[in-house]
């Protein structure tokens, strides 16, 4: 049976402006993180803690942290890959620190190498101090399986070694796992068999999907997901996002899309589609292109032809 609630977490302001060659200010990252938090995003992924040299576009991350005003309820999360990650996070005063980070590996190791310059086994040693870091501060920790449907250098991605990473994960008390598919491969019934290999290892309510919708797939293995019981997942507002080390690419799943499907199918998400929609043109025209939701498209163009 569908679950009646599903949990998004939005990924835009990070996946989506991690991978924009042009320059976005920390000031339009602020304000698309306060019109998402007004569109009733509850979750939301701000930035990452990585380093400025691999990912400039996230340098301001500090700054981003700085300016956000939280609403009662809202989750930060950013992105940590190491130890130094971390402590780049929390070097801020308390109010400002993330109420969850995100330690990023994956289950292809020519992927681990790209990404993060590190072997998957290497990866988790990484992260295991982080974890516990993380706890001691109060910090729910969630991990990514890159590269879980499929991997731009080595192809195929085996089930075994998705769940290897679901294991090595669980074994270093990361709390929750996301499957991820970084290039939009995965088609539903791989889909289901991914999730099912995290799901011996987590229970239900902590395993995601975080599906980038570049072959046009990722509603199709959202819904998918939903028959196995998940109902948490990442995406993106106006479905921008992509990885640098993932050339070719495309964007999550847009926010838009989702909350249009799942609430043609009763299930609640706590957004407000005309606010998200309203989100998605903001930055959008901050970047100078149409947003790709293309139920954000379509309900612009309805409200341009029947004004209120
Ligand atoms: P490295 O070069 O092996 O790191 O990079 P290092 O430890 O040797 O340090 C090298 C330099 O980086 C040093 O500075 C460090 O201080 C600095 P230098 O002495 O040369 O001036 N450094 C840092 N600076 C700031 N913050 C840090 C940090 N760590 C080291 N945390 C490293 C290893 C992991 C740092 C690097 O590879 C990296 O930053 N990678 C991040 C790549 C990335 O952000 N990718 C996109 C996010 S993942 C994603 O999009 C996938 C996801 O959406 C799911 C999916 O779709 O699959 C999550
Ligand atoms: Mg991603």
């Amino acid at each position: 049976m569908n679950p009646t609630h599903v949990t998004l977490v939005e990924v835009g302001p990070r996946d989506g402006l991690q991978n924009e060659a042009q320059p976005v200010a920390a000031a339009d990252k602020i304000e698309l993180i306060h019109r998402l938090q007004a569109a009733g995003c509850r979750e939301i992924e701000a930035t990452s803690f990585v380093s400025p040299k691999w990912v400039p576009q996230m340098a301001d991350n500090a700054a981003v942290m700085a300016g956000i005003r939280r609403r009662p309820g809202v989750r930060i999360s950013v992105l940590v890959p190491n130890m130094k990650g971390l402590e780049a996070a929390l070097a801020a005063p308390r109010e400002q620190w993330p109420d969850e980070v995100v330690v990023f590996g994956a289950a292809s190791e020519a992927f681990s190498q790209k990404n993060i310059n590190c072997s998957i086994e290497e990866s988790v040693e990484r992260f295991r101090p982080v974890a516990a870091a993380a706890h001691a501060a109060g910090l729910k920790v969630r991990g990514a399986i890159s590269c879980a449907l499929g991997c731009p250098y080595q192809g195929e991605v085996p089930l075994d070694d998705v769940e290897r990473v679901a294991r090595l994960m669980r074994a270093i008390g990361v709390d929750h796992v996301g499957v991820a598919d970084t290039i939009g491969v995965g088609t539903p019934r791989r889909v289901q068999a991914a999730l099912e290999r995290a799901l011996k290892h987590y229970p239900l309510a902590e395993v995601s999907g975080h599906f980038h919708d570049t072959y046009g797939q990722a509603l199709a293995n959202i819904h998918a997901s939903l028959a196995l019981g998940v109902h948490v997942f990442d995406t993106s507002i106006a479905g921008l996002g992509g990885c640098p080390y993932a050339k070719g690419a495309t964007g999550n799943v847009a926010t838009e899309d989702v909350v249009f499907m799942l609430q043609g199918m009763g299930i609640d998400t706590g957004h407000e589609l005309g606010a998200l929609v309203d989100a998605g043109a903001f930055i959008s025209q901050v970047l100078g292109r149409p947003p790709a939701s293309r139920a954000g498209k379509a309900l612009l163009t309805r409200r341009a032809q029947v004004p209120a």
